[in-house]
């Protein structure tokens, strides 16, 4: 039997806004932004180029701070620049230190994820690093510098890194950018074996095909406002579209028309 505080949102994010002030003017690139995000989902946010997904990522992530609302994890409110020990991210540009090998790089990146005084033998490590690389497909290239990685190669570095951690919560913003459709259905495959040894996962995209896959909800969002949340298949019905491309299509035209 659930207990109620099992049932309670990993995450759970009210009214979330930011404006960024700038020279020009303005920005308003997210607004009132509310969500609850289940232990063990996989939810997809959607939207057009400078629709606010990055912002909301960051706002998440506690690198920038928001105008007003509020966002907590495990009913504990987030503070911005306060550490998320319990999250993996993968940033939308992802650029690890270019002299390292992808075994040493990963490696710093396990030993930065351990929790404070936790100690671990070499041994343990170099177990942990192999079997983090095993899991995104990249054993065979430990030994090759990260500056000679092809761009999917260093995607999946930066997902090996965002799972490091074993962290509760991963916001992965793009984590199929740059691959080419094979890549692209390898990551995929990745975060469905990661979402069913339990992991929440919060991602952005712009591209349709892998979110039908990949979502237990989708989140639509354009100029910085939430257009829908929820299922695929509502959504699919709520725009009498055939697929998600054709439905996007129809709320992006409706939205800024
Ligand atoms: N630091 C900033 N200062 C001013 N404006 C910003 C800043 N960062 C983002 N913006 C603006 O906020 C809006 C949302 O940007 P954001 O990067 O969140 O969009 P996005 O949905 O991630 O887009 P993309 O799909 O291109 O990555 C855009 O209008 C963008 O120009
Ligand atoms: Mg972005």
């Amino acid at each position: 039997m659930q207990t109620s505080r099992q049932k309670d949102p990993i995450l759970s994010i009210r009214d979330l806004s930011k404006t960024y002030h700038c020279r020009e003017g303005d920005v308003e690139a997210l607004t009132n932004l509310s969500l609850d995000l289940d232990r063990g989902e996989i939810i997809g946010i959607l939207g057009p180029n400078g629709a606010g997904k990055t912002t909301a990522v960051k706002l998440i992530m506690g690198f920038i701070k928001a105008t007003r609302g509020k966002i907590t994890f495990n009913m504990e409110e987030l503070k911005a620049a306060e550490p998320r020990p319990h999250f993996g991210y993968l940033p939308e540009s992802f650029r690890p230190n270019p002299n390292l090998t992808v075994g040493e790089y990963i490696g710093m990146q396990y030993n930065l994820a351990l929790p404070d005084g936790t100690i671990t033998n070499r041994g343990e490590a170099a177990a942990k690093v192999s079997n983090l690389l095993i899991q995104v497909g990249m054993a065979p290239f430990a030994k090759r510098r990260i500056d000679r990685l092809s761009k999917g190669m260093g995607q999946r570095i930066g997902i090996a890194q965002a799972i490091a951690g074993n962290p509760e919560l991963m916001i992965l913003d793009e984590p199929t950018s740059g691959l080419d459709p094979i890549g692209k259905s390898e990551v995929i495959d990745l975060l469905l074996t990661l979402k069913n040894e339990g992991k929440t996962i919060l991602f952005c995209s712009h591209i349709l095909a892998e979110v039908e896959r990949l979502c237990d909800r989708i989140g639509i969002i354009v100029n910085g406002n939430l257009r829908f949340l929820g299922k695929v298949d509502d959504f699919l019905t709520q725009h009498q579209a055939n697929d998600l491309d054709e439905g996007f299509k129809k709320e992006v035209k409706c939205a800024t028309s």
